[in-house]
């Protein structure tokens, strides 16, 4: 019998891409494919890629140069996921060795592709389809503690910065009984931890249900203990969201909420549809219903026409909020948006964007280890998802997303444990186990 083929994937990106990863590993597999850690010596090499920031396309740009370099002469490079989509048959002009270039949309087609890329058909498949949610595929997931499930696909705000709604098309949900569906398959497979995903993940609807009606079914599916969704949009905090958010208890305390500035000039300029004030109400509306609620977010610095002033607002909205974390990022320009047409002389030069971004993580920084100080001998419950990068101990979450780093066998990993916060670096911390009574408060 002929040894079965490989396939080796590397992702880029937002989790949506590695969700997609298991979609595209579960569906090769499936093929007849087996999958392999490195891409040395696979058969298939495929890069999954990010599209959102020039850096993120660079990457990819010198990781193709370097398999160049290294893959075996019969083996085939393909590039899925946005940059794919966004550059489409011009990636197969630039990069001859490379010869499959498939969108975030075709991957239904995916052995038929590679089995055709195998024989020497080099093709770019980008054509979107708004009805595909690879609903028969069965993911291979890398995560056995917490597990992936996407449930919208393509993003309908048109952020001036953002090529989203470019690379992924317009928004579509999959149906709830479907998201449950899966949901239980997960909790069969031995996970009690579900991240709901979409790219404006809480504007979920799928012809019936919202994303309060999703919270609350899958929050309620028996065997799931945790549930978080990212990343939501501020609009979309209705009443019914956040009520829904309140009242199940397996919702964590948890949001991941994009800010992007704080500045209502520039937030128009970037068309988010709220002000600074909008942004801040959103904020209290959440606090108010979820007391313990801990907040990170996504902030964009030196986005075209940010003045000094615009700055200094993000940073008092990040101090007057207290996010936990952020990811912060310098603006990319990215080909056809609007931001790219908005006049040169207010582009922000690389130097002050640069120095901007340094004093907004030290900002956010400075706010966080006060809090996370505080936080010496409270006690909380984690959910132990890996081995730590560090010595012989393991990582594990807190239900509002703090990293308690405790000692233990690797036999824990999946399984919840009591502790106490015994160190702090400012960010990440140190934790010994301790005995759930329940006359001990639980922080957290
Ligand atoms: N430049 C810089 N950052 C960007 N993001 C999205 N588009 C851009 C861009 N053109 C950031 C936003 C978003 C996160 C995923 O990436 O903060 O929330
Ligand atoms: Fe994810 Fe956006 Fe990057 Fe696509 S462009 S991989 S949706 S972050």
């Amino acid at each position: 019998m002929l040894p079965r083929p490989t396939v080796f994937i590397e992702t880029y990106g937002c989790q949506m891409n590695v969700s997609d990863t298991e979609l595209m590993l579960g569906k090769l597999t499936s093929a007849g494919y087996d999958a392999v850690d490195v891409p040395d010596g696979a058969d298939v090499i495929l890069l999954n890629t990010c599209a959102i920031r020039d850096h993120a396309e660079q990457r990819v740009i010198g990781r193709l140069g370097e398999l160049k370099r290294h893959m075996k002469p019969d083996s085939v490079i393909g590039v899925t996921g946005c940059m794919a989509q966004r550059l489409g048959p011009r990636l197969l002009e630039q990069a001859k060795h490379v010869s499959l270039v498939i969108g975030p949309d075709g991957y239904r087609e995916l052995p038929s592709l590679v089995d055709g890329a195998r024989r020497g058909v080099r093709v770019a498949a980008t054509r979107f389809d708004l009805e595909e949610h690879y609903e028969d595929f069965t993911p291979r997931r890398f995560d056995n503690v917490k597990a992936w499930i996407p449930v919208q696909r393509g993003c309908d705000y048109k952020c001036t910065y953002c090529i989203v709604p470019t690379t992924r098309g317009s928004e579509r949900s999959r149906k709830l009984a479907d998201v449950v569906r899966e949901t239980q398959q997960v909790v069969a497979d031995g996970m009690t931890e579900v991240v709901l995903l979409g790219q404006t993940v809480n504007s979920y609807f799928d012809g019936t249900h919202d994303i309060a009606d999703l919270l609350r079914a899958v929050g309620t599916v028996p065997g799931i203990r945790r549930l978080r969704y990212t990343s939501p949009h501020p609009n979309d905090f209705s009443d019914r969201v956040i009520a829904a958010m309140a009242e199940t208890p397996t919702v964590c305390e948890h949001v991941h909420l994009p800010m992007q500035s704080g500045s209502t000039r520039t937030l128009k300029r970037m068309l988010r549809r709220y002000t600074r004030d909008g942004f801040m109400e959103c904020v209290a509306r959440l606090r108010a219903a979820i007391p313990k609620l801990v907040l990170t977010t996504d902030i964009i610095v030196g986005f075209p026409g940010e003045t000094e002033d615009d700055f200094a607002e993000t940073l008092s909205a990040c101090r007057e909020i207290g996010f936990m974390d952020a990811f912060t990022f310098k603006f990319s320009a990215r080909e056809g948006t609007p931001a790219t047409r908005m006049p040169e002389s207010e582009m922000v030069p690389d130097d002050v964007a640069g120095e901007r971004l340094q004093r907004l993580v030290d900002t956010v920084r400075a706010m966080s280890r006060d809090v996370n100080f505080g936080l010496l001998g409270s006690r909380h419950e984690i959910l132990i998802e890996k081995p730590a990068k560090r010595g012989e101990l393991l990582q594990g979450r807190t239900r509002d997303y703090r990293t308690i780093l405790v000692p233990g066998d690797k036999s824990l990993i999946g399984s919840y444990m009591h502790v106490e916060i015994t160190g702090t670096t400012g960010h990440t911390f140190t934790g010994a186990p301790v005995a759930n009574r329940m006359a001990l408060p639980l922080a957290g």
